[in-house]
């Protein structure tokens, strides 16, 4: 989804350097105006998401024109750009409903960042006040993990995350795949900055200086990337691995973290501090192997209440089914995602999330429906109605796997 800007401001070179500033195929400038009716007339006909206007000591006619806009066009979002940022200037615009109010930006990044996360928190305050969102505002915390490489713990990581911003949730993904993390791959991202650079500040990292470590993917979802190269895994300490997941769930609704297929340090410190812990398996012996023991270390953690078990790739070729799953783990299915190796790798090698490429895929269906889950807070999947499990493959006659109760 492309964001509509419009740039307001009356000098001819101000607009000319925001013009080049806004330097990302997400974001489109629609027009230019220098104020006063016209400014009025082009917000009218064009219905920008976003007026960027430069404000100044004394423009009280800028004031003017943001108290009109916030109130008669709460779905145009303005940012007001200040040279000096005072008080009495914030305090002018923060009389007038303007709570977007910044320095000039310094990067092109910055600056696009700063109209992506404006855009997304403001869409997803009118939904709230509109009534459709859910009431759930505590933070949660899900960790995606497997006892395998390849089992899919990414594909679902990101196309969750990004289902999640879809229902104008804040979403944090956190790949702690610190050698081979590719979540950035999966999602056509080249950080600038990424959790190794963000461990190297000195001081216990807060939100805000977490923030200008992450990527904003267009889906909305802020991305602190794995590191770039695999030597630098061992900067970033489970210690600063705790603050930054602390620090995340103050800020964002959703905190989705992709992970090794290993108990390293700083998996288990993601674990602990997990919510949810989406256990990814598939239907193979050797995964069921690796699975059962990780399920028992994860007990001797004192972590398995929390887990729940999602079978992907499940198909009905092997000679493995979900019964046989559920015996050899011993512990319930929650979810099952169906294979589609197609749409899986072609979202992959486009960098594109197959829930945007290709929604009506019945992979994406399957990942749609467990994102459901979790903005419902579903617990249990015997409450659920009879097409939601249809939609989840867990309805037939007579499996246990069909009908499983909690995941612990
Ligand atoms: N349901 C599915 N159907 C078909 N292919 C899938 C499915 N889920 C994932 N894949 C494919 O499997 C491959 C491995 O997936 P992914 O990278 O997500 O696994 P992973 O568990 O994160 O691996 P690693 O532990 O190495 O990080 C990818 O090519 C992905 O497109
Ligand atoms: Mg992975």
């Amino acid at each position: 989804m492309k964001i509509n800007v419009l740039l307001i401001s009356r000098l001819e070179r101000t607009l000319g350097a925001l013009r080049r500033m806004i330097d990302n195929e997400e974001i489109v400038v629609l027009g230019e105006s220098s104020g006063g009716t016209d400014a009025l007339e082009r917000i009218e006909n064009l219905s920008p998401d976003i007026i960027i206007m430069s404000y100044g000591a004394g423009e009280d006619d800028v004031l003017s024109l943001t108290e009109r806009i916030t109130f008669s066009r709460p779905r145009s979002h303005v940012i007001l750009l200040c040279e000096y940022l005072d008080v009495d200037l914030l305090q002018s615009a923060l009389s007038v409903g303007a709570h977007n109010v910044i320095g000039y930006p310094k990067s092109s990044k910055e600056f696009c960042d700063y109209i992506k996360t404006v855009f997304h928190n403001e869409s997803a305050r009118i939904e709230s006040l509109s009534g459709k969102q859910s009431l759930s505002w505590i933070s949660k915390v899900i960790t995606v993990f497997g006892a395998k490489g390849g089992l899919g713990k990414t594909t679902l990581a990101v196309n969750l995350a990004v289902k999640l911003a879809e229902s104008r949730k804040k979403v944090a993904l956190v790949d702690l795949n610190l050698q081979f993390g590719d979540a950035n791959v999966f999602m056509d991202i080249d950080p600038v900055d990424t959790i190794s650079e963000l461990s190297q500040e000195l001081s216990s990292p807060n939100i805000d200086l977490i923030r200008s470590y992450m990527t904003v993917h267009s889906s909305g979802v802020h991305v602190l990337c794995a590191p770039k190269s695999p030597e630098f895994a061992e900067l970033v300490s489970p210690e600063k691995v705790q603050s930054i997941l602390g620090q995340l769930r103050t800020y964002y609704d959703y905190v989705i973290i992709d992970t090794p297929p290993t108990f390293s340090d700083v998996t288990i410190t993601a674990l602990e501090i997990s919510t949810m812990i989406l256990f990814v398996t598939g239907l193979d012996i050797s995964i069921l192997k690796n699975s059962k023991q990780s399920l028992n270390i994860l007990k001797s953690l004192q972590q398995i209440d929390k887990v729940k078990i999602l079978v992907n790739r499940a198909v009905n070729i092997g000679a493995i089914t979900l019964d046989d799953v559920q015996r050899l783990i011993d512990c319930p299915i929650w979810a099952k995602i169906p294979s589609d190796y197609r749409v899986a790798v072609t979202a992959l090698n486009l960098g594109i999330p197959f829930v945007i490429g290709a929604p009506k895929a019945e992979l994406s269906q399957a990942v749609t429906m467990v994102a459901s889950l979790l903005l419902e807070g579903t617990q249990d999947i015997t409450t659920l109605s009879p097409k939601q499990k249809k939609k989840l493959g867990l309805q037939g006659k007579g499996s246990r796997a069909q009908l499983s109760g909690k995941a612990q």
